[in-house]
């Protein structure tokens, strides 16, 4: 049966929203490695039971790698099935105008760090015929009140594309783009969503589509209210 052998799975970011809801849908099946910024001790509580943990903080883009491979490997891990590169920032632009220090930030966190790491755990995912997820955003067209986050969305985009086609036959590429999703990220950013937030989609329904969208392998998948009153929290692929 397609999904049911378990897999060696990374996720970044996986002690908060997303990245935690799809590690919460996943760990009864898979053996999974978590990373964030967080020290283990912060986060212990919060993710599964049985899933590890390692630092990578991704404004260092080529440590975090480096961070991520070194996990990898403590667990004895030969290679990799999949690996979901989730982890992300925003930060709101004040008139549309991002500070230096933002657009370095979030270009490091969002994009930057994402390279690094595809390129670092390219081997492992070779080893396995694996799945390379980016997580994108909605906001890769453009966001107007996030423009250097908006930016770095695209990059990835742009990265998922070349890198599909660079990789074929050897490691499947992806990039999912969530819709507005109930998590922290907004109050985080600095940005206020308002009465919008009542409409955003329930961080578990998100996790759910996405695994079924990382099972599939194809790439982009838009994972929003369209998808969703579709029936795609409910149906589709399991991984
Ligand atoms: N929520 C939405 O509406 C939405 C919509 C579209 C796309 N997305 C994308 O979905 C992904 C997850 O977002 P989310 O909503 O789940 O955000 P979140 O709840 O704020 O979680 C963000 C995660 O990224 C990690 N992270 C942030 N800065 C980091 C850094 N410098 N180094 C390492 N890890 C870092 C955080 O780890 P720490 O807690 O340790 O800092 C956390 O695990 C992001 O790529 C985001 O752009 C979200």
């Amino acid at each position: 049966m397609i999904g049911a052998k378990p897999r060696r799975m990374l996720i970044t970011g996986g002690n908060a929203g997303i990245g935690l809801a799809l590690a919460k849908k996943l760990a009864g099946r898979h053996q999974l490695l978590l990373s964030g910024r967080k020290p283990h001790a912060d986060v212990a509580d919060l993710i599964p039971a049985g899933a590890a943990y390692v630092v990578a903080d991704q404004s260092d883009p080529q440590a975090s790698a480096q961070a991520l491979v070194d996990g990898v490997r403590e667990l004895g891990w030969d290679g990799l099935d999949n690996a979901v590169l989730n982890a992300g920032l925003g930060m709101a632009a004040v008139d549309g105008i991002d500070t230096t220090e933002a657009i370095r930030r979030t270009l490091d966190v969002n994009l930057a760090a994402a390279i690094a790491q595809a390129r670092a755990l390219y081997p492992l995912l070779e080893k396995t015929k694996g799945t390379l997820t980016f997580v994108g955003s909605v906001a890769h067209k453009g966001s107007a009140t996030i423009p250097a986050y908006a930016a770095s969305k695209a990059g990835l985009q742009g990265l998922a594309r070349a890198l599909r086609s660079e990789w074929s036959g050897r490691v499947s590429v992806q990039i999912v783009h969530p819709g507005p999703t109930k998590t922290e990220i907004h109050d985080k950013a600095g940005y206020d969503p308002g009465p919008m937030r009542a409409l955003f989609l329930d961080v578990g329904d998100v996790a759910k589509m996405m695994a079924s969208a990382i099972a599939t392998r194809r790439s982009p998948v838009t994972v929003s209210w369209v998808r969703y009153l579709n029936g795609g929290a409910f149906t589709g692929r399991r991984l």
